[in-house]
């Protein structure tokens, strides 16, 4: 895959969806972008629950554990704890190339939309919002109420990109894994990162 220079901070929150989160580091690591990650502490009991994996209280803990599940990126992979107030993306002196969160809960979304940056991952957001760097967000609930959805549009006027991750049928997928790689390969291209998950339409 093509490397990127790209530094991209990539954050989990307890809803579901934590497999495209996961895909979508794999494949950043893979071409070369440098990702900072940051979890929220309901997210590693839905890392439990869905993945069956432990994303650990240690950062450092984290990164072993990616290192042995993805290879090792040689210290591509930063895991900065949810109260670091010294990682890069709390400043807007350095918030990188964008930001994922994915998958990203109502809760989360909410904090976020209402200015509230009492973590990393909303105060990383709020940074990348008021430098007008691109924010992903996979906010996943179903239904929305008229709260969710109203913080989705706010957001979106202030410039974040809301992509929940809805899969597509057109492509005839045959997998799970294909249904991720449909989501993952679409926040890729928002991202600015070259993706052969999936093939552009027309292509
Ligand atoms: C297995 C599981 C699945 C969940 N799925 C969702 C979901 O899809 N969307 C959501 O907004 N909250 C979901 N929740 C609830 C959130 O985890 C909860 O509101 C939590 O306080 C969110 O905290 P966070 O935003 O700090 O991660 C789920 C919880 C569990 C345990």
């Amino acid at each position: 895959m093509a490397t990127s220079a790209k530094t991209i901070t990539l954050a989990y929150t307890g809803a579901s969806g934590l497999p495209y989160g996961v895909r979508l580091l794999e494949i950043l690591l893979r071409s070369g972008v440098t990702v900072h990650l940051v979890y929220t502490q309901a997210a590693q009991i839905v890392a439990k629950q869905e993945m069956d994996f432990i994303l650990a209280s240690r950062p450092q803990d984290t990164e072993k554990m990616f290192a042995e599940r993805f290879g090792d990126y040689s210290g591509k992979l930063k895991v900065f704890g949810i109260q670091d107030w010294f990682a890069p993306m709390a400043s807007g002196s350095n918030p990188g190339d964008g930001m994922v969160i994915c998958p990203c809960t109502m809760g989360m979304l909410g904090k976020i939309a209402g200015g509230i940056s009492d973590d990393l991952i909303a105060r990383a957001a709020d940074v990348m919002l008021k430098e007008k760097r691109t924010l992903i967000l996979a906010p996943r609930e179903m239904p929305f109420s008229a709260i969710h959805l109203e913080n989705m549009l706010k957001l979106s006027h202030a410039g974040a990109v809301i992509m929940p991750p809805n899969p597509a049928f057109y492509t005839h997928p045959q997998s799970v894994q294909d249904i991720v790689d449909f989501i993952v390969a679409r926040v890729l291209d928002h991202l600015g990162v070259e993706q052969t998950l999936m093939k552009k339409w027309g292509e």
